[in-house]
């Protein structure tokens, strides 16, 4: 088994969207008007979100993306910033406005979103040059896909030719082309995107095990199933490990999968190892999940710290 040797910077080549959130009693049906009870907007999109979580657990973050020339791109910029990660490689194209996630939450925490990603589908494998910079051995690449997959694919091939750790999260649930698997080192996913991958439904904790066995075949080192309230299953070729869920109440799950990846990362890049990583993303989304929105939910280190459910 390849060695998880992070302990360095952490670069995530995706997405940024403006997620615009109503809370709704329920979701609606087909053709259904209904009263909601609550709107707000906040700064999303699975790369950006992933970015943030990690920054606030202490590690030195660079963003690669893109949005549009417009107000939204300005205030996801501006948040990334704020959260103190590096957006020298956030371009703002005038060709496409900043991509939006239209997200309704329900009464009992779940969401239902609709991604319009507008400059994220100007991303290119072109744009992966500014990874040659910034990647080196004990780095790590998180990579998802809401960008193009010829852009995902080349930048992962960029940071395995530099000895960086490549981490993808395969959201939203995408079959992956064959030459993408051999350079994934960590693939970190839910029981939806895993059941995708395996030809199946969906997955559970107790046929999670044998899916991280046939999807780490294909070429990760690490296959790691977030099952929500069913808590993690982590398959190596050293074999597999359950880890529990900490019970919360929740009251919006948006991000919580982000959230996990972001200080999964953060953990691994400080070189502590996978099964305290692990725990370390289980408690940081739990907290996210207590807290409305994306972004604005995510806890700093020291609230992971104190955190004693
Ligand atoms: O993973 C959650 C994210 O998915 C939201 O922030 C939304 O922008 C969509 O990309």
């Amino acid at each position: 088994m390849k060695p998880v040797h992070a302990g360095g910077r952490i670069v995530v080549f995706g997405s940024l969207n403006m997620d615009l959130v109503a809370r709704v009693p329920r979701m609606p049906g087909p053709g259904e008007t209904l009263a909601g009870h609550g709107f707000f907007s906040n700064a999303g999109g699975k790369g950006a979100n992933q970015a943030v979580a990690a920054a606030r657990q202490g590690a030195q973050v660079a963003m690669v993306g893109q949005v549009g020339a417009d107000a939204f791109g300005a205030e996801l910029g501006t948040a990334l910033h704020d959260n103190g990660v590096d957006v020298t490689d956030v371009r703002a194209t005038a060709e496409a406005p900043t991509g939006v996630a239209m997200i309704l939450v329900d009464d009992g925490a779940q969401n239902c979103i609709a991604v319009i990603a507008g400059a994220n589908a100007q991303v290119g494998p072109a744009d992966a040059q500014a990874l040659v910079e910034r990647l080196g051995p004990g780095d790590l690449l998180l990579l998802q896909l809401e960008v193009p997959m010829d852009a995902v694919q080349r930048a992962a091939a960029v940071a395995r030719e530099r000895g960086a750790t490549v981490v993808l999260n395969p959201a939203p649930a995408h079959a992956l082309p064959a030459a993408l698997w051999p350079l994934v080192d960590i693939l970190v996913l839910n029981e939806t995107e895993a059941g995708m991958l395996d030809g199946q439904a969906s997955v559970d904790a107790s046929s999670a095990a044998g899916v991280g066995a046939r999807l780490l075949q294909r070429g990760p080192n690490h296959v790691i199933v977030t099952l929500g309230a069913d808590g993690v299953v982590w398959t190596s070729a050293a074999g597999t490990q359950h880890f529990d869920a900490v019970r919360v109440q929740a009251i919006d799950t948006t991000a919580a999968g982000d959230t996990f990846i972001g200080a999964l990362a953060a953990r691994l890049a400080a070189q502590l190892p996978m099964a305290d990583a692990i725990a370390h993303g289980i408690r940081a989304a739990a907290l996210s999940v207590t807290r409305p929105g994306a972004q604005a939910s995510m806890p700093t280190l020291a609230e992971v710290a104190r955190f004693a459910p």
